[in-house]
C-alpha cells in the first residue's frame, strides 16, 4: 500500500482500476466485523464509563475537601422570570454599611447605583454626604476632605492589603462587589456562611483568630462571626435576627454583583417571546423562498467522463452464522 501511494500517478490509476474490477466481480470484499448496532452500543457504553468514572472520582475529591455544600434557599430572584426583593436590598445595604463595611470594601458599587433601586436620589445623596472623602489636590496643591457625592464608590476600610492583613490576623477580607459570582452557588453559599458558624468539632485544631465554619473550604475561617441578633435597627421594623440580616445582606450583594439582572431578564423575555412569535412565519417564508431550489432536478451530461453505471442485481453475500 505504501509503495502504491508513493508512486503517484500510477497508483491512482491502479487503485481506481481495482475499484472498478471489485464492483464488476460482484463480490463483497469488506465484510464488516461488527454490525452498526453493536458498534454504537460499545461507543455509548465506553463514553458512559468514562463520564461516570470522572464524575465518581471528582465527587470523591469534592467530599474530601472538607466543605459542606449549601442547601438551596427560595430566593425571590432565583428564576429568570423573577426579580430582586428591593425592600430586602435596602435592608441589606444597611447591614452592609453598618457591619460588613468595617472590614470589606465594595469597590464596584457607587452611591448613584443605589438610586431607584433601594433609595430615592435625595436619600442616596444624604447617605453619601454622611461620609468623608479625601479629594484634591486643590489650587495650592493640598489634599482636602469633602462630603461624599453620588459618584463616589463605597469607602475602603483599609489603606492597602498589608494593613488589612495585619489587622485581620494575616487574612485579607476580600472585596465583596462580585462575591456571589466568585463562589460556586454564591447566593446560597453566602447565606450559609454567615449563618453557619459552629463550635469546632472534636479533633479539629483552630489557630488563634480562626473560627469554625463548615461551609468555608477547610473549615477554619479568619472572619469572626459578623452578625448577632438585634445588631441593626431596620427602618421597616423587621426583626433583625441573624438569619434575617444574612438574607438581606446576601440579597444586597447578589444585586451588587449584577445590578443589571432585572433589565437583562426583561429584555431576554422580550427576545424569547418575539422569537417564538416569528418562528412559524419565518419557517413558512424560508420554505417559500427555497421551494424552487429544493424541488428541481439537475442532470449533467458528462459524456465519456460519466461514472460507470451503478451495478445492478448485486447479490450480497449473507454473513455466515455458525451454530457452533
Ligand atoms: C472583623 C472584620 C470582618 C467583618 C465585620 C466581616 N468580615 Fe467577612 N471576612 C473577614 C476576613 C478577615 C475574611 C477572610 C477570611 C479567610 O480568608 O479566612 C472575610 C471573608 C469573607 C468572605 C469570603 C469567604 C470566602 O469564601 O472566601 C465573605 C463572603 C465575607 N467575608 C462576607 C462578609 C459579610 C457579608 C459581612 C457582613 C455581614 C462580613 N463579611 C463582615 C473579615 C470580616
Amino acid at each position: 500500500m505504501k509503495t502504491l501511494l508513493k508512486s503517484g500517478g500510477r497508483s491512482r490509476r491502479a487503485s481506481s482500476q481495482r475499484r472498478v474490477t471489485t464492483i464488476a466481480s460482484n463480490s463483497v470484499s469488506a465484510t464488516p466485523s461488527f454490525n452498526n448496532g453493536v458498534k454504537y452500543g460499545l461507543i455509548a457504553a465506553g463514553t458512559a464509563a468514562i463520564v461516570g468514572g470522572v464524575y465518581y472520582y471528582s465527587a470523591e475529591t469534592l467530599y474530601a475537601s472538607g466543605k459542606l455544600d449549601p442547601p438551596a434557599y427560595p430566593w425571590s430572584h432565583r428564576f429568570p422570570w423573577q426579580a430582586f426583593d428591593h425592600a430586602s436590598i435596602r435592608r441589606g445595604h444597611k447591614v452592609f454599611s453598618q457591619v460588613c463595611s468595617t472590614c470589606h470594601s465594595l469597590n464596584l458599587v457607587r452611591f448613584r447605583n443605589l438610586v431607584d433601586v433601594c433609595y430615592t436620589e435625595a436619600e442616596a445623596k444624604e447617605i453619601a454626604a454622611e461620609l468623608e472623602y479625601t479629594d484634591g489636590p486643590d489650587e495650592t496643591g493640598e489634599m482636602f476632605t469633602r462630603p461624599g457625592k453620588l459618584t463616589d464608590a463605597f469607602p475602603k476600610p483599609y489603606a492597602n492589603k498589608k494593613q488589612a492583613a495585619s489587622i485581620n490576623g494575616g487574612a485579607v477580607p476580600p472585596d465583596l462587589s462580585l462575591i456571589t459570582k466568585a463562589r460556586h452557588d454564591g447566593t446560597n453559599y453566602l447565606f450559609s456562611l454567615l449563618t453557619g458558624y459552629k463550635d469546632a468539632p472534636a479533633g479539629i485544631q483552630l489557630r488563634e483568630g480562626q473560627y469554625y465554619n463548615p461551609y468555608f473550604a477547610g473549615g477554619a475561617i479568619a472572619m469572626p462571626p459578623p452578625l448577632t441578633d438585634g445588631q441593626v435597627e431596620y427602618e421597616d421594623k423587621t426583626p433583625s435576627t441573624v438569619s434575617q440580616m444574612a438574607k438581606d445582606v446576601t440579597t444586597f450583594l447578589a444585586w451588587a454583583s449584577e445590578p443589571e439582572t432585572e433589565e437583562r431578564r426583561v429584555f431576554c423575555g422580550k427576545v424569547v417571546l418575539m422569537t417564538a412569535a416569528m418562528l412559524f412565519p419565518l419557517g413558512y417564508y424560508k420554505r417559500y423562498v427555497w421551494n424552487v431550489f429544493k424541488t428541481r432536478i439537475v442532470r449533467f451530461n458528462m459524456g465519456k467522463f460519466a461514472p460507470p453505471p451503478p451495478p445492478q442485481n448485486i447479490r450480497w453475500r449473507k454473513r455466515e452464522r455458525s451454530n457452533k
